[in-house]
Order: structure tokens, then C-alpha cells, then sequence
């Protein structure tokens, strides 16, 4: 049967760090051959798709996040025609390729960058927001960069201040001017044209800034943790309405390609109901916008039906959700919700592949990787995001299968003989033997892949939801056992996964931390 659900809605997306995925010239650096080389495991993972965090050249200030060329592969991970074979044997494999686009700033390596200090005047000077010091010498006005200091600095060349929500080397680009506006539209091109799936839109919230320049107003105690840190409200230096202007113009450019090609928004915005605004009216600007309210979740009942339930009630009815619960920036879950217990790393799994909404997983979570702690003077980092970078680990042999034995890989390796893929694919009682039979389920039945969702009754500390008409899904998210009422149905997928195929009369025992998904009325 057809479905009108395109595949990203249906399909599991799995991001790669790259330069921690598999290393495959020993440099002790992944690279986009070593992604190609361990596709046969993608596919058996089942999942439909891949983000890659940048690939493009960058003198690596913010590892990817300072592009000094939008359009060539950075030598450290291959080359450009690495990444036509990777999009190639990916897509033999039924896996779409998607890349991390960075808007909001270059490096200051870029050409565009360099020619634009060189004087006032130069062609590409209104490309970047400069303004001129106060009259003290000050800079222009209060905003501070989300990586901590003024986000201003000051250029001795010419005298004026230039832009920077992250690091002085991170120039933000002027998106009010049509050039800019016009030099991306090509970039977007370029990758679509050479088969590329998607983007994800880094700091797609916060492109655009206020034209005239105004203070932030101070952060208040109810803000969340990064704004009370930061000191102020992130009014005006992003968040400008603006910025819808340029993911519809986005959307309409994606859409003319076929088949349409998919943009997935890092949309940093904890009020739910401006995070829906980023999906325009359902089908005019981002495909898709992640949840950090969801991410940012204990892993208790109350807390993520909450989250689940506030977003599905203020997403566009035409609009889908996407949810993650790790990334390059915000720690792995297993340590920073689970504890590194496993009953708690299940449950947290067996969630979020059973949401509606396209899940995404960060290499390592299909395995209960943990984040890895860095010593020092291995730090690599300006703001310390290491310990959920570390390189993927394949075997226990030394290198972890990631790279030759012997080769000090660019950050340290975790404990592979606790946690790897080899002796995990040897289980079929394994963390990553679950997450497979979850994205097999999901692949196979309809009711999981696009369902409709519905908060069920549940005692408490227990969190249980309906998915279309015949698929039932409870977590015991506490210490204690608890008894569900559920109609009659068969275990398809449980934490322990003993218990898949157990009958379900009309109650369902679950132990502390343990989770099941029912298919109802299959006797
Ligand atoms: C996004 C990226 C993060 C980067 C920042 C600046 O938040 O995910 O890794 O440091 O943007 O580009």
C-alpha cells in the first residue's frame, strides 16, 4: 500500500559526527571513507537516513562550525568526490545522505571574511554586521556571544566592531542583505544538485538580527539555565521574526528539486509555542524543527508526557515532530539522563522510537554509549563538548575498530571492552539488538511509523501512549512494580527482552524500569 507519508516521517535518522565515526587512513580522524566503509551496518541498523555534522573546510575553531569554504570538503575528512561515492553507495543502500548547513556565521578564514576587513568599503563589508564603537570605545551595544564574552570585536584595521554570537573567529553573517541571501541559495543548490538529501540548519532560529541594533533585556530567574549564564534574553542579537522570510524562501528552493529535499532546523527555542512557529503553517518552512524541551526532559513520566503532549498540541496539524535525545552539544542520554543503567537506557530508547515523529539517534545511543570524560590536556573543545565526541566504538581490540592499533585518535576512546558494536551484534539480547527490533517494528507497522498519538491512563511514575488504533507503548519510568490496564494483546517489543511474545490479557505487570510496546487484539 502506498503511503502520502515521505520518508523522512516514517524513517529513523541517525547522525555522524565524522570525525568520529571510522577512521579509514589511520590518521586517527574519521573520515567520509570510513562513513562509506561501515554503510553494511547502517543498513542493518534499518536506518533511512544520515546527518552528517560539517564536512566542509574549516579551521576547526568550532570543529566544522567556522566554514571557510561552503562548496569543498575539508581535507581532514576526504574529498569531494569521498562524499559523491559516500551519497552513492548510501543511497544503493536506501540510506539518503543529509548535511549540516551553517548559515548564521563563517570563519573568519572565509574570502568573504578576509576581503570584508580589509576596508570599509570593500564589496563583501555589508555581508557581515559591523557597527561602530560608542562613543567611549565601547562596543556597540550589550549582546553577549553564546559562548561566553561580548559578542562584538573590535577590528584595529578599520575601527569598527564586528558580530559574533559564538566565537571571535565565528563572524556572523548580515542576513538582511540580499547578496548574502542570494549566495546561499547557490550553496543550497550545489549540495541538491549533487544528490544531497537535506540540511540540517544550524542555529536556524537565529539568523536574522534586529536592524537597529537594540540591547538584549536582562536574563530573569525564570529563564532557563544557559540564559541565566549568559545574563541576558536572546532578543534581539536572534529570535528576529525575520527569519521566517528566509526558511520559506529555503522551503520553496528544497521543494523544487525531486524528490523534494528535507530541512531539519536547530531551533533552540524552549517555548513550545514559538518553536511551532518555525514550522510556519505546517508546510511552508522547516520540514522539520527539533525539540529541545523534549531532549531537555528528566527521564520521568510526568515530565515527557508533558513535553509530548504540550508539542502535539501546538504543532501544526499538517506539521511533524522530530526527537532526539543526544547530540554534538547536549551530552549523550545514557549519562546524562540514565545514569549508564540499562534498564533506564531501554526505556529511554523504546520512548523515543515510538514517538510520533521522526526519531533521531547520535551514533553510539543504539549502543548505551556514554559520554567519555577528557582529561585536560586532551581537550579539544572551547566550550568543553568533548565527552560526547568521542570516536564510535566498533571492537574492543586497541583502537576500538575505529583506528589502527596504535594511533592516538584525535580525542580519547571510551571503554570499548564495556560497550562496543561487535560484541553487541553478537547478542540478540543486546541494547543495539532492541534498538534494531524497535526500527524493524517501526518499519513494519503502519500504526508505529505514522500513528496518531494519545496520552493512555497510567499509575503513577508510569508514562503510556496510544499509537494509531492498535499499538500500545508503556514505560515504567520508577523504581517500583506497577500494573497497567491494557485489552488484550501480545508483547511485540519489551526492555527485557525475554518477554517479547508474552500474551496480555487486560493487565500489564511491569517491573521498575522496564518498558513494553503491545500490539493489541494479536492473540
Ligand atoms: C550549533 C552547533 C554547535 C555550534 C554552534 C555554533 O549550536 O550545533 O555545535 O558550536 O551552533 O555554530
Amino acid at each position: 500500500m502506498s503511503t502520502p507519508h515521505p520518508w523522512w516521517q516514517g524513517g529513523v535518522l541517525y547522525q555522524i559526527y565524522p570525525r568520529s565515526f571510522a577512521d579509514s587512513n589511520g590518521d586517527g580522524v574519521g573520515d567520509l571513507t570510513g562513513i562509506t566503509e561501515r554503510l553494511e551496518y547502517l543498513e542493518s541498523l534499518g536506518i533511512a537516513g544520515i546527518w552528517l555534522n560539517p564536512v566542509t573546510v574549516s579551521p576547526n575553531r568550532d570543529w566544522g562550525y567556522d566554514v571557510a569554504d561552503y562548496c569543498d570538503v575539508d581535507p581532514d575528512l576526504g574529498t569531494l568526490s569521498d562524499l559523491d561515492r559516500l551519497v552513492a553507495e548510501a543511497g544503493a543502500r536506501g540510506i539518503r545522505v543529509l548535511l549540516d548547513l551553517v548559515p548564521n556565521h563563517s570563519s573568519d578564514q572565509h574570502a568573504w571574511f578576509v576581503e570584508a576587513r580589509s576596508s570599509p568599503t570593500s564589496p563583501h563589508r555589508d555581508w557581515y554586521v559591523w557597527a561602530d564603537p560608542r562613543a567611549d570605545g565601547s562596543p556597540p551595544n550589550n549582546w553577549r556571544s553564546a559562548f561566553g564574552g561580548p559578542a562584538w570585536t573590535l577590528d584595529g584595521q578599520t575601527g569598527q566592531y564586528y558580530l559574533h554570537n559564538f566565537l571571535p573567529e565565528q563572524p556572523d553573517l548580515n542576513w538582511w542583505n540580499e547578496e548574502v541571501r542570494n549566495a546561499f541559495d547557490e550553496i543550497l543548490r550545489f549540495w541538491f544538485e549533487r544528490g544531497i538529501a537535506g540540511f540540517r540548519i544550524d542555529v536556524a532560529h537565529g539568523i536574522v538580527k534586529d536592524r537597529e541594533l537594540r540591547d538584549n533585556p536582562p536574563a530573569v530567574e525564570a529563564d532557563d539555565e544557559h540564559t541565566r549564564r549568559v545574563g541576558q534574553r536572546p532578543v534581539y542579537n536572534m529570535n528576529r521574526p525575520e527569519v521566517h522570510d528566509v526558511l520559506r524562501r529555503w522551503r520553496q528552493l528544497a521543494e523544487r528539486f525531486e524528490p523534494p529535499r528535507v530541512l531539519v532546523g536547530e531551533t533552540w527555542v524552549l517555548e513550545l509555542d514559538r518553536w511551532a512557529a518555525f514550522y510556519g503553517n505546517g508546510s511552508d518552512e522547516l520540514h522539520l524543527a527539533f525539540n529541545f524541551p523534549f531532549a531537555f526532559s528528566p527521564l520521568e513520566a510526568e515530565p515527557l508526557r508533558r513535553a509530548v503532549e504540550d508539542t502535539e498540541s501546538v504543532i501544526p496539524e499538517a506539521a511533524w515532530p522530530v526527537w532526539t535525545l543526544s547530540n554534538h552539544d547536549i551530552r549523550r542520554f545514557p549519562t546524562r539522563l540514565c545514569g549508564e543503567e540499562e534498564p533506564q537506557v531501554r526505556c529511554a530508547l523504546l520512548a523515543l522510537l515510538s514517538l510520533r515523529g521522526t526519531p533521531v539517534l547520535y551514533y553510539g545511543d543504539e549502543l548505551g554509549m556514554p559520554d567519555v570524560p577528557i582529561p585536560a590536556d586532551r581537550a579539544r573543545d572551547p566550550v568543553g563538548r568533548d565527552p560526547c565526541r568521542t570516536p564510535m566504538q566498533w571492537t574492543a581490540e586497541p583502537g576500538a575498530g575505529f583506528t589502527e592499533p596504535g594511533v592516538e585518535p584525535w580525542l580519547p576512546l571510551g571503554d570499548a571492552s564495556r560497550c562496543n558494536v561487535e560484541a553487541q551484534r553478537g547478542r540478540d539480547d543486546s541494547i543495539l539488538a532492541f534498538t534494531q527490533h524497535l526500527i524493524a517494528l517501526r518499519r513494519e507497522l503502519p500504526d508505529l511509523r505514522v500513528g496518531s498519538y494519545a496520552s493512555l491512563p497510567a499509575p503513577d511514575d508510569v508514562w503510556a501512549w496510544r499509537r494509531g488504533g492498535r499499538v500500545a507503548v508503556t514505560v515504567n519510568l520508577g523504581g517500583e512494580q506497577r500494573s497497567i490496564a491494557s485489552g488484550p494483546g501480545v508483547i511485540a517489543a519489551a526492555t527485557h527482552t525475554a518477554r517479547q511474545g508474552e500474551a496480555v490479557e487486560s493487565t500489564l505487570v511491569l517491573g521498575p524500569w522496564e518498558g513494553a510496546l503491545v500490539l493489541m487484539g494479536y492473540r
